[in-house]
């Protein structure tokens, strides 16, 4: 697929499964996410690879640390808890460590740098044939979640980039009204 419909018709994958991008496939993805724009060179760029079986070991990180936000919180919700690591082949935690009171670079343009890594991860996985879906929920923010991840809580998750080979329907972009999100300035308002 040439890489402007690739852009044009990206959509996420909800349901994955094996195999996972792995060897030039996978370093292929990660190359990308490094080419990402960053402001200032600071690299803030940071990829955690969860696959194979230390996907139940995030998922015991992720019973934890929701029982420790929540207590009390059902046994049903932390067994579907338990098993959301399980849903995809491989999952790329991607971070920004994020350096605080930069002379220079603001904080927010430091996590957009990795929005950025994290879009390419996509994008480079959908170019190789896989699909791909960004996560994050509550783990996302929790200092527990991070630090069990090998990260300092002053790291940023970007989001859990979900990878594998695509099973379920994958729903194609609804055509956007344009008028709705694009205007040309011709100049300050009155
Ligand atoms: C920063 C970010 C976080 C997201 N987190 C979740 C999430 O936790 N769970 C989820 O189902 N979708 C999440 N999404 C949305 C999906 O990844 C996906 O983009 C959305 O379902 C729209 O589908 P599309 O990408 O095919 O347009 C997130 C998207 C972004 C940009």
């Amino acid at each position: 697929m040439d890489a402007l419909n690739l852009l044009k018709t990206r959509t996420s994958a909800p349901m994955l499964t094996e195999p996972a991008p792995e060897g030039a496939t996978l370093d292929a993805i990660l190359d990308a996410a490094l080419r990402a724009p960053d402001h200032g060179k600071l690299r803030p760029w940071r990829f955690v690879l969860i696959r194979g079986a230390a996907r139940e070991k995030f998922g015991d990180v992720l019973v934890e640390t929701l029982k420790a936000r929540e207590p009390g919180v059902s046994d049903a919700v932390l067994q579907k808890e338990r098993e959301k690591p399980l849903r995809a082949p491989l999952i790329i935690t991607v971070v920004a460590t994020v350096q605080k009171d930069h002379p220079k670079i603001p904080e927010i343009e430091q996590i957009l740098a990795g929005g950025a890594a994290a879009e390419n991860v996509m994008l480079a996985a959908n170019a190789q044939g896989f699909g791909a879906q960004w996560k994050t929920g509550a783990p996302t923010y929790d200092p527990k979640v991070k630090a069990a991840l090998g990260l300092k809580a002053t790291d940023e998750i970007i989001g859990f980039m979900y990878l594998g080979t695509s099973t379920g329907p994958v729903m194609p972009g609804k055509p956007m009204d344009r008028s709705q999100h694009i205007v040309e300035w011709t100049g300050a308002a009155a």
